[in-house]
């Protein structure tokens, strides 16, 4: 594939009426499918009907830009109009484009997305109570990210956290795990128990994550802590460095990360989501062993309620 191309996904496809989209014949040539400003018949996005088609690398950046725009703007229309699966599947499409996106646009436009969801967890109940159980198990990185931001927002407004804290941590919850993109899906995307050298390697999502973010010169390096340190434990059997004097937003993402995954999705020691109740049970032991800060884990419990 020529490297001067970046795939579209089908799903977004109708969100590139600015830029020309390229399709590959046979012999690999780049050929125009359709021009700037031109928008796909609708009946045809519909059903899918196009090859798989391509922006240029250059266009990236300003399509990323573009992508934003039109994805915040929804989000804003879902979170105060319409249902939870749309809210949701907005989320999804906001998430990974963070994830796999420029990240010079995300530091842009992610704080905008923040606030959006700090105004509609600010004034919409169901989405409080409700956002985060509806995962699915499409792409496992982005509904963890997803859930995480989910939790989070739901933290920030329970214990009235000014909009700029929410939007900090916001920020953090979608970009904790952005090391992940740079290992093999299979590291990530299992719940079976990994061997000692594959885990070893999956640890590294963390500096990766941080080195990303900080390279990146997009965000306070507040942000790019939480990447780093969301691992760590506070009785020093954390990882990457095994600290003990971990930032408190980082404790906060690594809590929030360990009960996400036994509330939702099931780990190697425990196949299935477990009750609420039962994932606290769970995360309680780990804060009787020092892992976790009993008041940040009270305040995690209460903001659940
Ligand atoms: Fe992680
Ligand atoms: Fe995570």
């Amino acid at each position: 594939m020529d490297e001067d191309f970046i795939p579209v996904k089908k799903s977004q496809i109708s969100l590139f009426k600015n830029f020309p989209l390229f399709y590959f014949s046979k012999e690999n040539e780049p050929l125009l499918y359709k021009k700037e400003g031109e928008l796909l018949k609708e009946a045809r996005i519909k059903d899918k009907q196009f090859p798989d088609l391509f922006i240029r690398t250059s266009d990236r950046e300003n399509a990323s830009h573009a992508l934003y725009k039109t994805m915040n703007a929804h989000l804003e229309e879902t979170v105060f109009s319409h249902g939870l699966v749309p809210i949701r599947q907005a989320l999804h499409a906001l998430v990974q484009e963070a994830l796999e996106g420029p990240l010079n646009v995300s530091g842009k436009m992610l704080p905008e997305t923040i606030d959006i969801l700090f105004q509609g967890y600010s004034q919409n109940k169901i989405l409080v109570e409700s956002l985060a159980k509806l995962s699915s198990t499409s792409d496992k990185l982005v509904e963890h990210t997803v859930n995480i931001l989910s939790l989070t927002m739901q933290f920030c407004t329970f214990h009235h956290f000014t909009q700029a804290k929410a939007k900090v941590l916001g920020v953090s919850a979608i970009l904790h795990d952005i090391g992940c993109i740079q290992l093999p899906p299979e590291l990530h995307n299992t719940k079976t128990q990994l061997s000692d050298t594959q885990f070893k390697e999956f640890q590294t999502h963390t500096t990766k994550g941080y080195h990303t973010i900080i390279a990146s010169g997009c965000f306070t390096p507040e942000i790019a802590t939480v990447a780093l340190a969301h691992h760590e434990r506070r009785d020093g059997s954390g990882y990457p460095n095994g600290r003990t004097d971990i930032p408190e937003d980082a404790q906060l993402i690594g809590l929030i990360n360990s009960y996400e995954p036994l509330a939702y999705r099931g780990t190697s020691r425990h196949e299935d989501p477990q009750k609420p109740f039962d994932s606290l049970q769970i995360l309680k032991n780990e804060v009787i062993e020092g892992k976790f800060s009993r008041q940040l884990f009270v305040n995690f419990c209460s903001c659940l309620i």
